[in-house]
């Protein structure tokens, strides 16, 4: 139904049964056109290039996710490579001469993972990780924490990385301590779950990229900044003095907007590509609520096929789902040891199914790439597959 979109991405792996777009998305076919943009603007405006990206480009991509989250300040938006940037620039805006207290889940990316675990090797970093599972009380246990401590930094994701479990992010920001900094990493929903941010726009920090659902490729991540905010970020580059800078005496200067958390020089070739995969969604009228309805029909007659096949890994025992709708467009089983699911990935790539896995979970990403026929050719290759 939507293959056309990605007519180019789909004829380089004509046998390939892609089941890996929550990892690594096929790009739709537009991009390829703003990626070429980018060079023929490099070209044009050379030196004033700069200018152009900044009030006609960076504008354009900021309206574009403000829609799609409905925020209403889309300038409160800015760009990095990547989300573990932003990460640390959001850790550098804390006070690291005073103890820094940290409350977060056991199931968020390496890019934040990893890095807090290293500052906790330092005496003043306190970091508490709540399990996500079972994911049935996880709100209750998460809230429980944030509400018997202080915390200077609380994050997590809206869907977890290592199972697909979405959580319901309002509710936990509500209820937060209004002193702690709130930051919800967004990466697995945004242009997956339909969300919507307008009553939290005053409260929290989001951060997202483009490289899965968003589709237009590694490079382009951003954050939203609520608007009153006024942090000076001690990781922080020269973006950061292309607005109006406050200062006092001689201190480094910040923007007020969203620029306070800017890095700087990068690649915004990303950005253009963004922009053309927002852009085309908008001409086909795909918005967010009808890419969510057609991954979760696909993923609903996946489960149906596996449950006539009887396997032995791949079952509604073995499968990580809460209990509702909120999920996101990944489906996770839980296999018996690492060792297994790495068999088992390697299998179905053998019969030109592409999966991932995480430790023990195999993961399967649905996209607009599929149809029907994909979904009852992919389980029928996981009734042949044996490990
Ligand atoms: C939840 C989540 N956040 C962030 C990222 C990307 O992090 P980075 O942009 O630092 O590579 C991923 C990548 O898979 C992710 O799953």
């Amino acid at each position: 139904m939507y293959k056309h979109l990605y007519s180019r991405f789909l004829k380089a792996h004509p046998q390939e049964l892609h089941f890996a777009c929550h990892s690594h998305h096929y790009w739709p076919d537009v991009t390829r056109e703003a990626h070429l943009e980018y060079w023929d603007d490099a070209c044009k405006y050379v030196d004033n290039k700069w200018t152009h990206i900044f009030s006609k480009k960076v504008p354009q991509a900021q309206k574009l996710i403000a829609e799609v989250l409905h925020l209403s300040h889309p300038q409160q938006l800015v760009f990095a490579p990547n989300t573990h940037e932003f990460v640390f620039r959001l850790l550098s805006s804390l006070d690291w001469t005073q103890k820094v207290r940290i409350l977060t889940t056991d199931s968020e990316f390496y890019s934040f993972d990893r890095q807090i675990n290293r500052l906790s090797e330092f005496k003043n970093f306190e970091v508490v990780k709540v399990p996500t599972l079972p994911i049935s009380t996880f709100h209750e246990r998460f809230e429980k924490e944030m509400t018997s401590h202080s915390w200077n930094l609380i994050f997590l994701s809206q869907v977890f990385f290592n199972s697909g479990l979405a959580c319901d992010v309002e509710r936990l920001a509500q209820n937060a301590p209004v002193e702690s900094l709130f930051v919800i990493d967004g990466y697995h929903a945004f242009m997956a779950v339909p969300t919507n941010l307008s009553s939290l726009e005053d409260r929290v920090f989001y951060l997202a990229g483009s490289y899965k659902y968003a589709q237009g490729g590694e490079g382009a991540c951003f954050l939203y900044v609520p608007p009153k905010t006024r942090h000076r970020p001690f990781h922080t580059g020269w973006f950061a003095e292309l607005s109006h800078l406050s200062a006092v005496g001689s201190e480094v200067g910040y923007p007020v907007d969203a620029l306070q958390y800017a890095g700087s020089t990068m690649d915004f070739s990303s950005v253009y590509r963004l922009i053309a995969a927002l852009e085309k969604f908008k001409t086909e009228g795909l918005d967010i609520i009808q890419i969510h309805n057609f991954v979760e029909r696909n993923q609903t007659l996946f489960l149906e096929e596996i449950e006539k096949i009887n396997h032995p890994l791949l079952n509604q025992q073995t499968l990580m789902r809460g209990e509702g709708t909120r999920h996101g467009h990944f489906l996770t089983f839980a296999l018996p040891s690492g060792e297994s699911t790495q068999k088992m990935v390697a299998a179905l790539a053998q019969n030109h199914v592409l999966t991932d896995s995480r430790g023990n979970r195999l993961r399967f990403g649905f996209g607009l790439y599929h149809d029907e026929e994909d979904i009852r050719r992919v389980v029928s290759v996981i009734s042949q597959v044996s490990i």
